[in-house]
């Protein structure tokens, strides 16, 4: 991909990183593994500040071409636009199942209207997906690996970013077994003024999650108590924190509060892969960090497998699961 430079950042006071227009924190990936000594740690500096104080951040420059984007969201639209007597097989399934698709279309929880149809397949260690469309089992597993790369990688740089070795927390956590899963969402246009909503507030169970959409505009990410629309760099993938960095980081970094909108007028498609531990890892604070906070280790080990039951399977409100182990 094309280096890009940024017209729309600016750079911070210290010179140390980039934010767009509204504030959110851009990481150049390109700087982050191939500047010279200064600039890694700046870039580290950078990613560690963005991470405690947004949860949240764009990562440009990360070698993924939008080429393989598209296509992915191709092939994702390609699924979603079969028969449906297709798809029934995947739409029995629980979420624990490696594959399911669902749809939450007219179905109206706490007044809200959901307005969602999507894929979910499990993508490491072993990649399951449907049958049809034919390209897509090609497609998933180059996006995943590719992306599954990027996210191990940031996760080096994150550990730095906490005074860690780079390889503490995916030794911690088992990365080389992690969990990872994509998920496919397809919103079509709806009418906010009936209360649709595409989906309701979370945060993300995983590890990290990067999220890129087909162009049209809808993630909110809550950051000061305000809610802010997310406006993404173009070819950019959005980076979120999820429940495990906030659990293993002793609090110290945040899981961002997220949902998603739909636009009144066109149809709105986001693409997911997220990384978490290996399912049976035990996720607690990082001891180092824990033994340096004034108040200790602020959570208790859970098992990934666990924790991902307990939050997909209860209709929590926002990142209600993280009480379960505070
Ligand atoms: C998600 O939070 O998993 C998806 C949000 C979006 O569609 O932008
Ligand atoms: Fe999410």
């Amino acid at each position: 991909m094309a280096r890009l430079d940024r017209p729309d950042c600016v750079e911070n006071g210290e010179g140390a990183g980039a934010y767009n227009e509204d504030g959110i924190p851009v990481v150049d990936f390109d700087v982050l593994i191939n500047g010279d000594s200064d600039q890694r740690l700046a870039a580290i500096l950078h990613l560690g500040r963005a991470c405690t104080q947004w949860g949240f951040f764009m990562v440009i420059n990360h070698g993924i071409p939008e080429s393989l984007q598209g296509a992915t969201m191709d092939a994702c639209r390609e699924l979603f636009s079969l028969p449906t007597e297709e798809k029934s097989e995947y739409m029995e399934a629980g979420p624990m199942d490696p594959v399911r698709v669902g749809t939450g279309f007219n179905s109206t929880v706490d007044g809200a209207k959901y307005w969602r149809e999507y894929l979910k397949m499990f993508a490491h260690p072993e990649l399951h997906c449907p049958a049809k469309p034919a390209i897509l089992r090609e497609i998933a597993t180059e996006y995943a690996t590719r992306t599954r790369g990027l996210m191990l990688e940031l996760t080096t740089a994150i550990s730095k970013s906490l005074g860690l070795d780079g390889s503490r927390i995916a030794e911690a956590l088992n990365l080389e077994n992690c969990f990872q899963i994509l998920v496919g969402n397809y919103y079509p246009p709806a009418d906010p003024d009936v209360g649709a909503i595409g989906m309701p507030t979370h945060s993300d169970h995983g590890l990290l999650t990067l999220l890129f959409q087909n162009g049209v505009d809808g993630l909110q990410v809550k950051h000061d108590s305000e809610w802010l629309l997310a406006k993404p760099i173009p070819g950019s993938f959005f980076v979120i924190v999820g429940d495990q960095l906030e659990i293993v980081s002793n609090g110290r970094y945040k899981a961002v509060l997220h949902h998603a909108l739909v636009d009144g007028e066109q149809a709105r498609m986001s693409f997911v892969s997220l990384i978490g531990p290996c399912l049976d890892a035990v996720v607690m604070p990082i001891p180092e960090l824990a033994r340096d906070a004034p108040q200790g280790a602020e959570f208790r080990g859970i098992r990934y497998r666990d924790y991902m039951e307990h939050q997909q399977s209860n209709k929590l409100k926002e990142n209600a699961a993280l009480d379960i182990v505070r």
